[in-house]
């Protein structure tokens, strides 16, 4: 395993997520549909990449980040163009004969803005030409068509085309999920960074998407984590007391990956000056791990972007009061609520997606909030609420 910071991690450097791989493998055997939600950086990318690079028999998986696509014409715009692309249709030849043949030789005489010409002359749109592509499957191969970031780009959608055009295409979705030949063949997996059930429940689309499977991916436990922390040291070569591996831990507290990994970046640069790794060492570490911006910053920018300017500032002071005190009673945000000229009800709606996209939680004690993340309260506290 290498120290790898950001990008999602693939082959030797991914660290075995086997429960979570369990879970969705059941979820796939099981003919369902399925949701990843997590916060960002927890590690779905590379879990899909997993799944890609390491699929059960007679399964053929297919990855697409649709981040980029603004209309619900370039989504499936996109969905096709997974489907015909060289790479993925070359790795068919020995697995599904009738598929790829027929998709290596289809024709595309036209390829508009809108839509596509096949070979025979026939003009289609994008959604009509995936659906067709998905008629020639075999019968005993199934595709997991996996769609990362598909919330985001239903909130383009909705930003940029029209709310209408992001209820159409959550609709065609479960037109499809409910089409008894269609789920035979395919199964989707939607992942992303934001929720998709806040995004959905914001423009009262809830009931086109309680038909998934939602699988959560959880942080990894204190032995995994110990365990993780270890190998990644120990591959790269730094030296560390278990103690001190321990300490690392309970600083961090929430334990993705993503955190480890950063912090041990910092601790392998320090460590070149200094073969011991002390207590200091890691604090120092975390402390040149927040400056970090680009790992910091979204987290802020999001609650900017989705919120209107009074939710914001009262998410804003929530956070940075959390960030001051470690916790807050939640008796609290009456007051807060009030000085922002906020209703109760509002604000409760504000906390849940606070605690939906990721920022707090109220796990040990409903009564009260704080930071998931010790690091990112770190950073908020010296850059945002100081
Ligand atoms: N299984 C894993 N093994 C090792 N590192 C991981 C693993 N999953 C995530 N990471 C770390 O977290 C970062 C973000 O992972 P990624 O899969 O992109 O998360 P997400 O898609 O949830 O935002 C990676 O750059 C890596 O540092
Ligand atoms: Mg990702």
């Amino acid at each position: 395993m290498s120290i790898i910071v950001g990008q999602a991690v693939r082959n030797s450097d991914f660290w075995d997520r086997k429960d979570e791989l369990e879970d969705i493998w059941d979820a796939i055997e099981s003919g369902s549909h399925i949701l990843i939600s997590a916060p960002r950086r927890v590690g779905k990318t590379s879990i899909m990449y997993k799944l890609l690079d390491e699929p059960k028999a007679n399964y053929i998986p297919v990855y697409i980040n649709t981040e980029s696509a603004d209309s619900q014409n370039e989504f499936w715009h996109k969905l096709f163009h997974a489907l015909i692309e060289e790479d993925f249709v070359s790795g068919l030849k020995n697995s599904t004969k009738t598929f790829w043949s027929k998709l290596a030789t289809i024709k595309i005489t036209k390829i508009s803005a809108t839509g596509v010409e096949f070979g025979d002359g026939e003009l289609l749109d994008y959604k009509t030409a995936f659906k067709r592509l998905i008629k020639d499957l075999d019968n005993d191969k199934k595709l997991i068509i996996m769609i990362d970031e598909f919330a985001q780009t239903i909130e383009n959608i909705i930003q940029y085309e029209e709310t209408k055009s992001s209820v159409s295409l959550l609709k065609a979705h479960r037109e499809l999920r409910q089409d008894i030949n269609f789920s035979q063949k395919v199964t989707f997996i939607y992942a992303g960074s934001i929720g998709l059930e806040s995004v959905v429940a914001k423009i009262g689309a809830t009931k086109h998407i309680n038909d998934l499977n939602s699988i959560k991916i959880s942080p990894l436990s204190p032995p995994e984590a110990l365990a993780f922390t270890q190998q990644l040291f120990t591959n790269n070569n730094v030296d560390i007391p278990d103690k001190e591996v321990i300490y690392l831990l309970d600083k961090i507290e929430w334990l993705i990956p993503f955190y480890i990994q950063l912090i041990a970046q910092e601790i392998k640069r320090l460590h070149r000056k200094s073969p011991t790794v002390t207590s200091q060492m890691i604090d120092q570490a975390i402390e040149n791990s927040l400056q970090h911006k680009q790992y910091f910053e979204t987290w802020l920018s999001k609650i900017k972007t989705a919120f209107n300017k009074t939710d914001y500032l009262f998410a804003k002071e929530v956070l940075n009061i959390i960030s001051d005190n470690t916790t807050m009673e939640s008796l609290e945000i009456a007051n807060i609520a009030t000085k922002h000229a906020l209703n109760d009800d509002d604000a409760k709606e504000i906390m849940h997606s606070l605690i939906y996209d990721g920022y707090i939680n109220h796990n040990d004690n409903p009564k009260q909030y704080r930071f998931n993340s010790a690091i990112l309260r770190m950073w908020w506290n010296k850059n945002v609420a100081n």
